[in-house]
């Protein structure tokens, strides 16, 4: 049985390969629609979201499998105090794969050593969201054609944000590939990803409080929210909130073909404006989130179309 809680759980192969099912969803999508009949995917989810949950549900429905599953912690029984070990260890016998989102770092590594069916971590605090990566991965290779061979800038709060750090593993093990950490002091990339992935690998990277002196360099540009649930104190929250806001002015400092993304949800880092030029991709982005967790759900459950 195969879990996704780190990215680093599948090989530089398995992605390609999930790359490469997912171009052939896109392109068939009629080949897919009944490859999970009879299977059911559970969401649960004890912290919010829109996209992750909805397009894991969007994306068993399209394989023709069925959902079932809780958006919060208060709707279920952790508000009577079970535990996610509990929780998971029953809800594995009512589904044949998990999708766990949980405000707590490891949360999801925990429920999978007593689950007895996949378990998938769709985000687990400040540490990892590795289907977002999945996700991110497949926009870059359908924007550039390759993942390999570009310079990516990484643009707001590198401390809290989860999908900077599952996505800097992913790219770690692509060639010739080029970091710029565009942030404040206070939300610099955490030093272990800097030290145990970057420098142990001799990859190249630069860190900078700039995003206008950065901005000529980038291929792919990925923005982030600053994370208001990961601080402890709100003026802390205030005052770097807005350090960042990519407008039209900004973005004449940028090249011609450059990829913008962003994990969504935004709240004030990319201006309205920005959505109209055609390099802002974070829309079709989060559409291509849909295609690769359908891509995903059939390898852990060992179903091809
Ligand atoms: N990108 C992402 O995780 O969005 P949600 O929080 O809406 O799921």
């Amino acid at each position: 049985m195969r879990h996704l809680i780190d990215i680093t759980d599948l090989s530089t192969q398995e992605i390609d390969e999930l790359i490469a099912v997912a171009e052939d969803i896109i392109a068939q999508p009629e080949k897919y629609q009944n490859v999970c009949r009879g299977k059911i995917l559970a969401t649960l989810f004890f912290e919010p979201s829109t996209r992750t949950r909805l397009s894991f549900e969007s994306a068993m429905l399209r394989l023709g499998g069925s959902v079932l599953g809780f958006s919060e912690a208060a709707s279920s029984s952790a508000a009577k105090g079970e535990t996610v070990g509990d929780t998971v260890r029953v809800v594995s016998y009512y589904a044949d794969v998990i999708a766990m989102r949980h405000p707590k770092e490891g949360a999801p590594y925990a429920a999978c050593k007593v689950s007895g069916v996949p378990v998938i971590n769709a985000g687990d605090g400040g540490h990892n969201h590795p289907t977002q990566t999945l996700t991110d991965l497949l926009t870059i290779h359908r924007e550039r054609g390759s993942l390999n061979n570009f310079t990516i800038g990484f643009c707001g709060d590198l401390k809290f944000g989860r999908t900077v750090h599952s996505l800097v593993s992913a790219l770690a093990r692509y060639t010739g590939i080029r970091f710029v950490f565009i942030s404040p002091e206070e939300l610099k990339l955490p030093r272990y990803l800097i030290e145990n992935t970057l420098e142990k690998n001799s990859l190249p990277y630069e860190e900078t409080a700039s995003l206008e002196e950065a901005m000529p360099q980038l291929d792919v540009l990925y923005m982030t929210r600053v994370q208001k649930e990961r601080f402890f104190n709100e003026a802390d929250y205030i005052r770097l909130k807005d350090t960042y806001i990519l407008d039209s002015e900004k973005l004449r400092l940028a090249k011609p073909d450059l990829a913008i993304l962003h994990p969504l949800p935004r709240v004030n880092e990319i201006t309205l404006e920005v959505d109209n030029d055609p390099r802002a991709r974070y829309f079709d982005q989060a559409g291509n989130g849909r295609i690769i967790r359908m891509a995903l759900i059939m390898k852990l459950l060992g179903l091809k179309a």
